[in-house]
């Protein structure tokens, strides 16, 4: 069985190569000649730990390839997984042009039966209109096949893109035909060999397990977001809280970790087009609401917590802030609706300096943050970053912050403030005494400076 790929994003490279691993010649294509360019010779152009080995393996072994033409990858494959970007309009809705393009090319070149998945993230009733589209387009062309279709949702997290394809949670195939749904098995053989649950649902079903996965983490985390504040209000502590929540495994302890809000491709994404998509219905979805209002306020209130431990006015003129971590979290270099822009945008609004450190996010958020580029100052390490600032704000939690020679930054510092919005050294009595250290979700004495002198 031969594979085509449309769209090279995360979804589509990371599907792409892992399905090539199993030994199915895949086809990936791409309007972006520059990016199918440097695929072609196996440079990945994300950071996704292991992508690169299965890029290079894919080449070597001659079952991955990269094309510009819709035509070839649409042709040459028997299932053609639709895996373009649909990003948000301003209104919060999904744009849905490059899916509705895909399909296009898809009705016009398609020559022989296909199956066509939709495997990007797409609003309720995307894929059935897929199905009525490509139809008629058959039907115009009086072609003698018919195409079938599926959605098969990726449920994917970037940073752990490759393990995540590869050992699956669970797959959801949503079709009405049942040789699509034996393709998709074929696909997936390895995934039924070892096991992973498999769920039989029609389309408007699996779009929507895709959407309410997503806005039911994302109200997961905005919920523990709302109890920290309260937290800090009452002497309680998010972290033993939520430890204490995620004991009962009805609540489970994942996406109970209290920050700076949630970010990325996907929650601030996928909860806004599934707020709209109601609306369309004529419903309103009030909890999925009411975590993105809280996720807005959440990354407010960070910067209202560092400039008011900052200063008494809450005003950050004369102040040099470094702020540690800008991808929306660690192991990727994606920056796309991080907390760390608007944390970023609100300090300096005060009137701070910004040095920015990142290990992987700085060459994105250069590119693509020019409206507060002009107000950041880029450097190349923590330890860069830190010197002669008056505080570090860690908003993305790369583990190697945690080994970066805290007493030596401590001694470069003018300051000596440290505001841990990943709770990642609240245990860590060692790093918590240099500094006056400020978690999320905890108002426990901290070990102030004065204490240690
Ligand atoms: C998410 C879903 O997890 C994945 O299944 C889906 O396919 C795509 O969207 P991803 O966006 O890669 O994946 O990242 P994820 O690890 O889910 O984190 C999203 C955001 O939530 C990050 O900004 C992260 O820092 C934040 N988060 C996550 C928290 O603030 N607290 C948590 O407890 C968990």
């Amino acid at each position: 069985m031969k594979i085509g790929i449309i769209g090279t994003g995360y979804v589509g490279l990371v599907h792409g190569a892992v399905l090539s691993s199993y030994g199915f010649a895949v086809t990936c294509m791409d309007v972006d000649a520059e990016k199918i360019g440097r695929l072609s010779e196996g440079r990945s152009p994300l950071y996704e730990p292991g992508l690169d080995e299965l890029l290079t393996g894919g080449i070597d072994a001659g079952t991955l390839s990269f094309t510009t033409s819709a035509e070839e990858a649409i042709q040459s494959s028997d299932v053609i997984f639709i895996a373009v970007g649909t990003p948000s309009r301003e209104d919060g809705s999904a744009d849905l042009s490059y899916v509705r393009e895909a399909t296009r090319q898809i009705g016009l070149y398609a020559n022989g039966y296909k199956v066509v998945v939709c495997k990007s993230t797409m609003p309720v009733g995307t894929c059935r209109s897929i199905a009525g589209e490509l139809n008629r387009s058959l039907e115009a062309r009086h072609a003698s096949f018919r195409i079938d279709v599926a959605s098969n949702p990726e449920f994917l997290r970037q940073g752990k893109a490759v393990s995540d394809s590869l050992f699956p949670l669970r797959v959801v195939i949503g079709t009405e035909s049942d040789e699509a749904k034996r393709m998709l098995q074929t696909i997936y053989e390895g995934h039924i060999r070892r096991k992973v649950p498999f769920l039989y649902t029609n389309p408007e079903t699996a779009e929507m397990i895709k959407y309410a996965s997503n806005a039911f983490l994302a109200v997961k985390i905005s919920f523990v977001n709302e109890l920290a504040l309260l937290s800090e209000k009452v002497g309680a502590n998010i972290e033993d809280i939520a430890f204490g929540m995620g004991l009962d495994d009805r609540i489970s302890p994942h996406f109970l970790q209290a920050g700076p809000g949630y970010g990325g491709s996907c929650f601030p994404k996928d909860t806004q087009a599934l707020v709209d998509v109601s609306r369309k219905h004529g419903e309103e979805l009030y909890i999925v609401r009411a975590a993105i209002a809280a996720n807005e306020k959440q990354k407010a209130r960070m910067v209202a917590k560092i400039s008011g431990a900052l200063s008494p006015g809450g005003m950050l003129h004369g102040k040099t802030i470094a702020v540690w971590g800008l991808s929306f979290k660690p192991e990727t270099d994606d920056i796309r609706n991080a907390p760390s822009y608007d944390i970023i945008d609100g300090l300096l609004a005060k009137g701070a300096a910004v040095n920015a450190y990142c290990p992987q996010g700085m060459k994105q958020a250069k590119r693509l943050w020019t409206d507060i580029n002009g107000g950041i100052n880029y450097c190349e390490s923590e330890a860069d970053s830190a010197r002669n600032a008056d505080a570090i704000v860690i908003v993305t939690e790369w583990e190697q912050f945690r080994a970066c020679g805290w007493e030596r930054i401590a001694a470069s510092m003018r300051g000596g403030f440290l505001f841990d919005l990943r709770n990642m050294f609240a245990e860590q009595a060692g790093v918590r005494r240099l500094f006056d250290y400020y978690a999320v979700g905890s108002n426990e004495p901290a070990y102030t400076l004065e204490e240690t002198l």
